[in-house]
């Protein structure tokens, strides 16, 4: 009996849906081409939603997603998702209210974000090849300043006092740490992991990342270890980006370098993460956001969709048809592609969906 999959799959908000569409296409190739089964289930979260059901658009009055609804996900092998953010709905309510709700309810403890030049892919770094920028950053992706503690005091008043607290702990650090090490050690070239923090000021949740560093990686003697501060790190990603293997990092830390990995990479119509709890749930998704202005053109490019599927079907064990997506989306930037930017590409969304999808069934 071939296998078969249960994914469910949350389109989102704006270009969501678009790229979706597209991700779920080269996975059904793949699936053809692997002798697997996808059985896919569609949610909707939807800001959309969210306002016809009464929600306040400035403030969050109802949940985006209920507690049933994250029970009922919980039936599923992976989640497949779109974009989350729309411009009716205020900033924060349905990030926090479903992508942050669902990475700590789901204890997706890893933001896993590969930053990969395809060929063909014009790099805005000078003279950088693909060979030149092929890394991976393990990113923390439920403690530190996401996990949401602080609060105001006098609020309002000119005494008013704001705290955000980033709070680490040794489990959840821990586990990051030894997951990165994992990843390294899975990754056939420099073996070496680079931790990434700010020790020099954040000298208490430094420290504990620093100390979990050197204690955890004692195990791991066939990986070389460094340490970057996070300001030279930015430094280093433009300057040499082919000093780096796997990077690992605070959740802050990491949010905001994976964006400038993404821009390495040839920016956010490529690149795709995936929010994994090893042992769970995980879910995966283009790391741009939902576009609004694009949405409904048919322009925007579905390579980081294609991508985070090819992330998914990595997870569920499925490494041949991962494999599969992973060449085909090399070949389109390389054979196809004008560009990657949103309206640019030389085909619409849907083309470069079937160029993708064309290319897994012809694979090997
Ligand atoms: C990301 C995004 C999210 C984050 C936002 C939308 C909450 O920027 O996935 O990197 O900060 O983690
Ligand atoms: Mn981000």
């Amino acid at each position: 009996m071939a296998k078969a999959y249960k994914l469910a799959v949350i389109s989102g908000d704006g270009t969501g849906p678009e790229v979706v569409r597209e991700g779920l296409k080269v996975l059904q190739a793949a699936a053809a081409a692997c002798k697997f089964q996808v059985k896919t289930t569609d949610f909707d979260f939807s800001g959309a939603r969210y306002l016809a059901r009464g929600g306040d658009p400035a403030k969050p009055t109802i949940p985006i997603i209920t507690e049933e609804e994250i029970a009922e996900l919980k039936k599923f092998d992976a989640i497949y998702l779109g974009a989350v953010g729309d411009p009716n709905v205020a900033p924060g309510i349905l990030e926090k209210g479903l992508l942050l709700r669902l990475r700590f309810d789901l204890d997706q403890y890893i933001n896993l974000r590969p930053v990969k030049l395809y060929p063909g892919v014009e790099c805005p770094l000078a003279n950088k090849k693909p060979e030149d920028v092929d890394f991976t950053i393990v990113r923390e992706n439920t403690e530190g300043l996401y996990g949401g503690m602080g609060g105001f005091q006098y609020k309002g008043t000119p005494h008013e006092v704001a705290t955000q607290i980033m709070c680490n702990t040794r489990h959840g650090v821990e586990r990051c740490i030894r997951y990165a090490f994992e990843v390294c050690r899975r990754r056939k070239d420099k073996k070496l992991l680079t931790l990434v923090h700010k020790t020099n000021v954040l000298t208490y949740c430094g420290d504990l990342w620093h100390r979990t560093f050197q204690e955890v990686g004692e195990e791991y003697p066939d990986i070389r270890k460094d340490y970057n501060h996070v300001d030279a790190c930015c430094m280093w990603m433009i300057k040499n980006p082919e000093y780096y293997d796997t990077i690992v990092t605070s959740n802050m830390f990491g949010d905001i370098i994976t964006d400038l990995g993404a821009m390495i990479q040839g920016g956010m119509g490529i690149a795709a993460g995936g929010n994994i709890n090893p042992k769970g749930l995980s879910m995966f998704e283009p790391i741009g956001g939902s576009a609004p202005k694009y949405t409904g053109k048919n322009v925007i490019n579905p390579l980081a969709a294609i991508g985070a599927m090819a992330m998914l079907l990595a997870e569920l064990g499925e490494a041949d048809a991962a494999g599969r997506v992973e060449a085909a989306i090399a070949l389109v930037t390389a054979k196809k592609l004008k560009s990657l930017a949103a309206g640019k590409m030389g085909y619409s969304t849907t083309e470069v969906g079937d160029l993708v999808a064309e290319a897994v069934g012809k694979e090997k």
